[in-house]
């Protein structure tokens, strides 16, 4: 008998918020590999931010998406059968696979994951990761913080932001995290080394701002633009940085958002503001995962995934991301390891 494949189907484009009810479950016979190709058990899936926007009308960074397909993620894996010189049963592997249980790839879509001695699979989902990517080159590239300056960081708890904190606080910067809770500002303070944290929900946060950044902002790193990017433009100080990673607090809208009222700030403190991509970055991956492997062996930096338990729950994890449901790197956990 066939072993039978789990998937979501996009069933539909949201407008707003995502729901349970844009995907369509769907279950068919797994496609066997061919000649040069894998058959990969999928281990986890990758919930992102990005995936509600791939799933808007106008045209994003990421694949586009079509109603019908296969809701598409970055997934690791276990490769189960290969039919390919390159990969044997029980390889390591990661790629664009979606919401499914297996994924037949040619063996070229696949990227090969190390097994580095004491490094878990969930390793490589929260820091060895394209998010990593973005917190590393984005802050020292775009942020070029220097020791003694104040860093602040939006979607701070998620899994960019909170290695955002750590790697500003290895450079010796002061470092204020924005996040949406209690409980994720007292994790980004007591366990990330967050020098203050600031609940964006509180009715006092421009003045907990003020407070936290009483000499200015030197680097911003923005995960979430509209309002709290207003707010930090309004404190920057001269020749300010800021590392425009995302903007999660837009990937909902509707209609046209407005711009930031206080843009003018640039120009008023000669400050740069920098869009990138983690996929600039991907020929010097090597380079960022040895530095997080080195800082997370001295001890000096951690990561955290928020796991949510089977195929079933992915249309809740991603609907979830725009209620802070996440603390640490978001995924959905299809099979044992
Ligand atoms: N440039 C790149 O290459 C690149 C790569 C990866 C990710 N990104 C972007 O980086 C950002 C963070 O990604 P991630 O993977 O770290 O996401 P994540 O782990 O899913 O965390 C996202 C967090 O954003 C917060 N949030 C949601 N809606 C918000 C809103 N309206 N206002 C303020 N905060 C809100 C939530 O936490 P709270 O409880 O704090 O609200 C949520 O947990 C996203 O914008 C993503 O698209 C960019």
């Amino acid at each position: 008998m066939s072993t039978m494949n789990r998937q979501w189907l996009l069933r539909s484009k949201p407008s707003g918020e995502v729901s349970r009810d844009n995907f369509q479950w769907r279950e068919v016979p797994v496609t066997e590999p061919a000649e040069g190709e894998i058959l990969v058990r999928t281990v986890y899936i990758s919930i992102d931010p990005v995936q509600r926007y791939w799933l808007s009308e106008k045209p994003t960074f990421g694949p586009p998406t079509v109603v019908g397909q296969v809701m598409p993620a970055r997934i690791w894996g276990v490769v189960e059968k290969s039919k390919s010189a390159n990969y044997a049963p029980g390889d390591w592997v990661a790629g664009l696979g979606g919401w499914q249980a297996y994924c037949t790839w040619p063996a070229a879509a696949a990227e090969r994951i190390p097994r580095w001695p004491g490094v878990p699979l969930i390793a490589h989902t929260s820091l060895y990761c394209m998010q990593a990517l973005a917190a590393y080159f984005g802050l020292l590239e775009i942020g070029q913080p220097k020791a003694g300056e104040t860093v602040v960081v939006s979607a701070a708890a998620g899994g960019v932001g909170s290695l955002v904190v750590q790697i500003a606080r290895i450079q010796g910067c002061r470092v204020v995290a924005i996040a949406g809770t209690r409980d994720k500002c007292d994790w980004l303070t007591r366990e990330l080394g967050a020098d203050a944290a600031i609940n964006y929900n509180s009715p006092t946060f421009a003045q907990d701002l003020d407070r936290a950044c009483p000499a200015g902002i030197d680097v911003y790193y923005d995960n979430v633009g509209g309002d709290i990017l207003d707010a930090v433009l309004a404190r920057i100080n001269p020749h300010a940085r800021i590392a425009c990673g995302g903007f999660v607090s837009h990937y909902n809208d509707t209609g046209a958002a407005p711009g930031p009222v206080n843009f003018p700030m640039l120009a008023l403190k000669q400050a740069r503001a920098e869009g990138f991509s983690c996929f600039e970055y991907v020929h010097r991956a090597e380079e960022a995962f040895s530095a997080l492997r080195r800082w997370h062996e001295e001890g000096k930096l951690t990561y955290r995934a928020h796991v949510f338990e089977g195929l079933d729950s992915a249309p809740e994890a991603l609907a979830g991301i725009f209620h802070g449901r996440n603390t640490g790197k978001g995924l959905v956990q299809v099979s044992a390891p």
